[in-house]
């Protein structure tokens, strides 16, 4: 990656930092983004006290900056979720899980009140699907999940040697036309053996904050 882009990135993660006001718990995602978003979070005087996080590496980061790593079942009230994303429209739908982490941050999503998105400007896109669309599946229904993907116009890839934090295989999904991601993410959904589908466009993000060359928009 260039300067540029870590900068880019770095605005986005610090303009996410001013969210975070006096919040004592909130979550967090996975990515380069995020683990900047991590590091500057450890400067706080008043940081976090607590997280739940969407990946053991982001539990890893969290635990050395001195943030403890809640299980999101013992939460009652998530107020805050910050992460990345592969992909972005104005609309706010995203395409995530080029980490492998889609399940996990999909969850903390729909559990959290704000979801704030912080991307570089360079993963904005008029229309979802440049991006491989990643879709978690049960191992043993790889080929099966495959086929279906492929009778709807994709080209499903397996992201070989990849095992996620659940234990679950990827396919990384080449060439979908996403004219209608709410549907589509619903219709995925439905294959059997599917865990998760990497769009978020039913509970898209409420706020994308996009660092780009001259500082940060917000959406
Ligand atoms: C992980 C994700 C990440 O948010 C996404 O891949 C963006 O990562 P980065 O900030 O490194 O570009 O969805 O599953």
């Amino acid at each position: 990656m260039t300067a540029d882009g870590d900068t880019k990135k770095q605005r986005a993660a610090a303009a996410a930092l001013e969210l975070v006001a006096d919040a004592d718990l909130i979550g967090v995602g996975t990515g380069s983004t995020v683990n900047l978003f991590i590091d500057a979070l450890a400067q706080l005087p008043h940081r976090p006290r607590q997280a739940v996080s969407s990946s053991q590496a982001s539990s890893a980061r969290l635990a050395a900056a001195g943030i403890e790593v809640r299980d999101l079942n013992e939460v009652s009230d998530l107020g805050l979720y910050v992460d990345g994303a592969d992909e972005a429209t104005a609309a706010r739908q995203l395409i995530k899980g080029g980490g492998g982490a889609l399940t996990r941050e999909k969850i903390i999503a729909a559990a959290a009140r704000h979801f704030v998105c912080i991307v570089d400007d360079t993963k904005l896109v008029a229309t979802l699907g440049r991006f491989p669309l990643p879709v978690e599946v049960i191992p043993m229904a790889r080929t099966l999940v495959s086929r279906e993907l492929a009778a709807r116009g994709g080209r499903p890839l397996w992201r070989a040697g990849v095992v996620t934090d659940n234990g679950n295989h990827i396919l990384d999904v080449h060439g979908l036309a996403i004219a209608d991601p709410v549907a589509l993410e619903r219709e995925l959904n439905q294959i059997t053996g599917v865990v998760t589908v990497g769009l978020f466009a039913v509970r898209p993000a409420d706020l994308l904050i996009v660092g780009t060359a001259r500082g940060v928009e917000t959406r």
